[in-house]
């Protein structure tokens, strides 16, 4: 396969002619319609080929061109590229011609992350070839991508890195709030890509081929974020490997060196964001393990499991995200299926987590490492990076506080906090009461009588403080009881956003 080639003065032209066609994400949606965009989200692009076909919008013979593989005729394709042409689409190594007709070689797509609009050179996924992939592949914008540029803390940084950058998009995102952007890569196509996609968007990214920290050797960053190639694969010789998902190591021998490793590559008071997969082996549960990883790499660690997998749901999953499915081709799929499951089977693996891993080096030493680890698999809503934000700097301000302090803080029920009462039919009082929260990572905790009552009283004016002194006094419990029974709770909801501070 091919990779595509940065020449600025054509990638100016490529932008104008994408501009001019307004090959944007809302544009091609009302060109192409409700259900060509529904059914694009399940990756079948054939109703939006059919809806860009029957149009004679230029973005619609872009995203025929460009995103789904479709053959177009060269006067038409020559129509949509007027400033760059159909031989500058070529010299960048976008599409190839037989002379009647021109076909995309890379896919080239608007996106929208959060409210940043990109273009994102990749190679066409499997749903647009039919095949599977190839083992050097350069993945576009995927689930983990979003998921990833969600969890992200966007306040400023000085240095930030993005280890694995494929397309560039973690890098790209990076800009916007950090002074300077290196990405590195393993594969010099992927940097390819992100060179290209980087020219597109017109911003500035310190591009570095090489493994792991290996091309930052010695120096340190704010932020480091990476959507690793943390797939756990068989390391059989019959089995492709791919470069965007794989590692080469085995098991979650990649994630575990990359947590215990990146607090080289972090400043004091930098943060490392990441997603992986873990092995949960019979006897062990992944909090040991992870934790294990955590205490190696002398940060302070907080890491959600987001979903387990069974051994034969992992492999099912990976084998379909390359293309390989039952239906394309069973006797292959059954051998790979069944080495993938061999090789969990051989080291015990009964489950596999995935899950989200923030890391941070304390600005100061302040004794042992502070770890939280937890399991949240519910839905989670948009911009998370906001939440922990949150969670660290009001960790911060109320490990310095101590407790005691924490009775002359006033805080707030946050907007997106509801109660919920169960009662048994007939019951005067609850049985249940739980606090939902409606965004970020939509905690339910659990309350007793004492800490609604306290929470109910949170209205920003009154203390800690008073609050607990008025419930105390009112259901006749000595304060030191009540204050020892709510604080720790209360700690947990201003950390997680529940509880929010007015004056922090
Ligand atoms: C899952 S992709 C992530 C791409 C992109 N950052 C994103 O969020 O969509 C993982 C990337 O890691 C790269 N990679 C694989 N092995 C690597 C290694 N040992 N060191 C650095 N990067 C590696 C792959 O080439 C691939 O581009």
């Amino acid at each position: 396969m091919g990779e595509p080639r940065t020449d600025p003065a054509l990638v100016e032209r490529l932008r104008a002619d994408l501009e001019t066609a307004r090959y944007d994400v809302e544009h091609l949606a009302d060109v192409l319609g409700p259900v060509a965009v529904a059914a694009l989200e399940r990756e079948n692009a054939l109703p939006a080929t059919l809806a860009a076909r029957a149009s004679d919008d230029p973005a619609a013979t872009l995203a025929r061109l460009l995103t789904f593989g479709d053959p177009v005729p060269v006067a038409e394709a020559e129509a949509v590229l007027p400033t760059l042409g159909l031989e500058g689409a070529q010299r960048l190594g976008l599409v190839t011609t037989d002379g009647a007709v021109a076909r995309g070689e890379v896919d080239v797509r608007p996106v929208e992350v959060g409210d940043r609009a990109l273009w994102l050179a990749s190679d066409p996924d499997s749903s647009t070839t039919g095949r599977p992939v190839a083992p050097d592949h350069v993945l576009g914008l995927g689930g983990a991508s979003r998921t990833l540029a969600e969890l992200t803390v966007r306040e400023p940084a000085g240095r930030a890195l993005d280890l694995g950058t494929g397309c560039g998009v973690q890098a790209l995102l990076l800009a916007d709030h950090a002074g300077t952007v290196v990405g590195t890569d393993v594969s010099a196509r992927a940097l390819a890509y992100a060179r290209l996609n980087a020219a597109l968007a017109g911003i500035d990214v310190d591009w570095r081929a090489g493994s792991l920290l290996e091309p930052v050797m010695g120096e340190v960053f704010d932020l480091v974020v990476s959507n690793p190639p943390f797939v756990i694969s068989p390391r059989t010789g019959e089995l492709a490997t791919y470069t965007y998902r794989d590692g080469g190591r085995g098991g979650d021998d990649l994630l575990r060196e990359l947590v215990t490793t990146v607090g080289d590559a972090l400043a004091p008071g930098g943060l490392a964001q990441m997603l992986g997969n873990w092995e949960i082996r019979r006897g062990e549960t992944w909090t040991e393990r992870v934790r294990d990883w955590l205490d190696e790499s002398g940060l302070d660690g907080w890491v959600v499991q987001r979903e387990v997998l069974d051994p034969a749901h992992y492999a099912e999953t990976w084998l379909r995200d390359g293309g390989l499915t039952p239906e394309r081709d069973r006797a292959t799929w059954e051998a790979a299926a069944e080495a993938w499951m061999a090789d969990l089977a051989a080291r015990d693996v009964e489950a596999v987590g995935f899950g989200y891993l923030v890391l941070r080096r304390p600005a100061a030493d302040v004794g042992p490492r502070r770890h939280r680890l937890e399991e949240l698999t519910g839905p989670v809503g948009p911009a998370l990076g906001e939440r922990v934000a949150t969670a660290l700097r009001v960790g911060d301000l109320l490990a310095r506080l101590g407790e005691e302090a924490m009775l002359d803080l006033a805080p707030v029920v946050a907007p997106d906090v509801t109660e919920e009462r169960h009662l048994r039919p007939g019951d005067p009082d609850p049985t249940v009461i739980l606090l939902r929260q409606g965004a970020g990572f939509q905690r339910v905790v659990r309350a007793d009588t004492l800490l609604a009552a306290v929470v109910g009283a949170c209205d920003g004016e009154l203390t800690l403080g008073q609050i607990t002194g008025g419930v105390a006094a009112v259901l006749d419990l000595p304060v030191g009881d009540v204050r020892a029974s709510v604080l720790p709770a209360l700690r947990d909801l201003l950390v997680d956003g529940q509880l929010a501070l007015t004056t922090p």
